[in-house]
Parts: C-alpha cells; sequence; structure tokens
C-alpha cells in the first residue's frame, strides 16, 4: 500500500543558531525580530565570506594580473554564478550587480525605459506599489511627456486583475508591479500579470525584493524581461544587490553610467562599450557585498525552499488568528494569496508608539508608510505598525508580539 509523502520538517532552532543577532537582549528582554520586511538579520555564513574576503582575499576585480585579484575575480563571479542560478536565468550574463531593488529599477528606467518610452506612451504599475517602483517611473514618464498608468486593487489588498488587464492597451510601452507587497503582504499573480503584458508586446519588471526571501523565484519560468532583489532583504549584506535582464534586451540597452570597467575602448572622441553585464558595472563594484550576497544564496539553497514556505505560512496564519482576536486591532492587507507581513492599526494609538512600546518590550517592527505612501492614502491612514516575518521567526515572537500589545493597552487604555 502506497504511504503518504512525510511531510518536510523545518528545523528552525537551527536555523536560529545560524543567526547571531537572534540571541540577544534587548532592554533587557529577548530580542524578537519582527523587521526582515525592511532588512533580514545575516547568519554566520553570510558575515564569515564577507569577512574572509576582507582577510584573506581582498582585491579589486577584472582590473589585476595578480593572484588576489585573480582570487577576489573568482569569487565575485562565481557569486554571480550562484545568484543566476538561484533564480532559473539561463545565463550568468543576464545578472547584474546593482546596489538592490532601488538601483535596478533606476537602471532599467533610465536606459530601456528611455529607449522605448515617448511622449504619449504609457507604463503601468499597481496600487501597491514601493516608492522604488513608482518614482523611478514618474521621472521617466515627466522626461518623455508619457502617463503613469496605476492598475487598481481592491480593500484586501489584491491587484484587480480584469482592471489591471484593462489597462494594458497599444499605448503602454512597460508594465512594472511588485510581487509581494512590503506594506501588504500580497502576493501577485505574477505569471498572469506576465503573460497577459506577454500577449500584448509589453514587456515587464518585477520588483522581487521582498518575494525572494520567501517564494522559490524562476524567472525563465515567469517569463519576465527584468527582475529585481535586494541581497540584504535575502540575508545577505547591504549595498548588493541583482538586476536580471533578458540578454537580447541587456545587449541592445545603452549603458546606464559611465566609467571604469564598462568600456572596450575610450578616446577623446569616442567609447565603446563592454557587453554586459560588465557594461552595467561602471566603477569598483561591492566586491565583499556581492560575496556575502552568493554566501546567503547557499545558505537559502541550503534550505528545503518547500519546507520553510509551509513553516512561514503556517506562521502567518497563526500570527493573522491571534492579531484578529485583539479587540480594536485592524489588519491593513488580507489577501488570499499572502506572504510574511502583518501591517495592522491599533484603534486610538499612532503607528509610531505602537512601533516605540513594542522595542521597549524588545521588540522590533517598523512603524509609518513603509515607502507605500499611496498605499497608506488608500486606506486613509498616515501610518501602520508592520510585523514582517522570516524564516527564523517563531509562534513565540508573535505570543510576544502579542503580549506587547496588550502592554500598549495598558498605557492607551
Ligand atoms: N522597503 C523596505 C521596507 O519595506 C525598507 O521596510
Amino acid at each position: 500500500m502506497a504511504t503518504a509523502e512525510p511531510k518536510a520538517v523545518f528545523d528552525v532552532e537551527s536555523v536560529r543558531r545560524q543567526f547571531p543577532a537572534l540571541a540577544q537582549e534587548v532592554y533587557g528582554k529577548p530580542f524578537v525580530y519582527l523587521d526582515s520586511a525592511a532588512s533580514a538579520q545575516k547568519p554566520n555564513a553570510v558575515i564569515e565570506a564577507e569577512m574572509q574576503c576582507y582577510r584573506e582575499y581582498y582585491s579589486n576585480v577584472h582590473r589585476g594580473v595578480h593572484y588576489m585579484s585573480q582570487k577576489a575575480t573568482e569569487a565575485y563571479e562565481e557569486a554571480r554564478d550562484k545568484v543566476s542560478s538561484f533564480i532559473g536565468s539561463g545565463c550568468k550574463r543576464e545578472v547584474i550587480f546593482v546596489r538592490g531593488t532601488t538601483e535596478g529599477i533606476n537602471l532599467i528606467a533610465s536606459t530601456f525605459g528611455r529607449q522605448r518610452v515617448g511622449a504619449g506612451d504609457e507604463v503601468l504599475i499597481t496600487a501597491m506599489e514601493h516608492h522604488s517602483n513608482i518614482v523611478p517611473w514618474q521621472m521617466l514618464c515627466e522626461q518623455q511627456g508619457a502617463k503613469l498608468v496605476v492598475a487598481p486593487m481592491n480593500q484586501r489588498g489584491e491587484l484587480i486583475f480584469e482592471e489591471y488587464e484593462r489597462r494594458l492597451t497599444e499605448r503602454t510601452k512597460i508594465v512594472a508591479f511588485v510581487h509581494v507587497s512590503n506594506a501588504l503582504g500580497t502576493i501577485n499573480p505574477a505569471a498572469e500579470m506576465i503573460a497577459a503584458a506577454q500577449e500584448r508586446g509589453i514587456p515587464t519588471v518585477v520588483d522581487g525584493a521582498q518575494a525572494a526571501p520567501h517564494l522559490g523565484i524562476d524567472v525563465a519560468a515567469l517569463g519576465c524581461d527584468f527582475y529585481t532583489l535586494s541581497g540584504h532583504k535575502m540575508f545577505g549584506p547591504t549595498g548588493i544587490g541583482a538586476l536580471y535582464g533578458k540578454l537580447e534586451h541587456l545587449i541592445a540597452m545603452p549603458p546606464y553610467q559611465g566609467g571604469g570597467e564598462m568600456i572596450l575602448t575610450v578616446s577623446f572622441d569616442k567609447t565603446e562599450y563592454a557587453e554586459p553585464p560588465a557594461k552595467f558595472e561602471a566603477g569598483t563594484p561591492n566586491i565583499a557585498g556581492a560575496i556575502g550576497f552568493g554566501a546567503a544564496v547557499d545558505f537559502l539553497r541550503g534550505l528545503d525552499l518547500e519546507a520553510v514556505a509551509a513553516y512561514e505560512a503556517d506562521l502567518l496564519a497563526y500570527g493573522t488568528a491571534a492579531l484578529q482576536a485583539v479587540p480594536g486591532l485592524e489588519l491593513i492587507g488580507t489577501a488570499q494569496h499572502k506572504a510574511a507581513v502583518l501591517s495592522f492599526l491599533i484603534d486610538g494609538v499612532h503607528a509610531h508608539d505602537v512601533g516605540t512600546i513594542l522595542d521597549h518590550e524588545g521588540i522590533a517592527v517598523r512603524a509609518g508608510h513603509h515607502c507605500a505612501q499611496p498605499v497608506m492614502d488608500f486606506y486613509g491612514v498616515a501610518a501602520t505598525a508592520r510585523a514582517s516575518l522570516a524564516l527564523y521567526n517563531t509562534r513565540q515572537d508573535i505570543d510576544r508580539l502579542i503580549a506587547g500589545i496588550g502592554q500598549i493597552r495598558e498605557v492607551f487604555g
């Protein structure tokens, strides 16, 4: 008789032991970190990889004939390989190291965007974008005389797909949307959104900053033209991220910044540019950061990501139920498909007071507009408190959050 496959088990305690920051106390209380959507904590492997680079083989990359430069170049390029295979890109030349998602989107808007978008054209985004997927497109539209069009969402914070499709017209030259919303946790139907744009010949840019730490990313299966990542949200260092772009686009796009390493030849009359990815990596890159990012990818690949997803889904369900049981608390963002984010309001208490009181209980959450002011406007609020989860959080962390909210009630009645 066939037996059911045993469910993959995720050992959160062994993962937690790899994150030294989590073992600390804050104000004499065990530290609870619920702000991973802002930036994730780092495992020892990432810290060590970056330190090892500086200690043992630090040098500039692609520029030296000497031993250390060769070694640093190998490690830097190996990190590119790791990121490329982690996101399912068929070719490492499609991966450009950037500072993070913000720089990735600015790069696309300033190069591909300027080539493609002209007067009277439209760029389509959604109502749940982070500022980094609004402002670069707004700047582009202002420069080119084009229009920024917004696909609306419903009260749960879900894209209204028919409205999105209705806005895909012959004027739409680029579609840019967030895979997972940082303010609401909504998981957008990325594959369907890309397919709808593709049917009409419209290229797609996906902001994957919040998706990559939680969902398996496969850019080839998604079929998007561009995908952006932030290393620091994926347990990697700050100041490093990646932009995936289809090679045909990267070859046709003009450079983003001029400088060293992005050229083949330079004279005062003319410069010939290097091939991608070098064409888009002017100047000395974040060498140790890229190597640390590679280590973060190794860390993620060392886990059973399906088991991680199941664990996080359980945690999110537990947190959602616990918060919904708190009198006077309203959850903002209740999409059916959601990841890792619990944004909330407490009746009569400003979100910043919520954040401050929780902080004194040793619990880190973010309070504010989460760089998504249009989302706040949609809900008619200035700010929310946001607890964001990662694979190292536990039900005990949620219980501490609920107890901390109890303290808020004691202060504010
Ligand atoms: N985008 C980051 C956040 O959601 C900083 O907090």
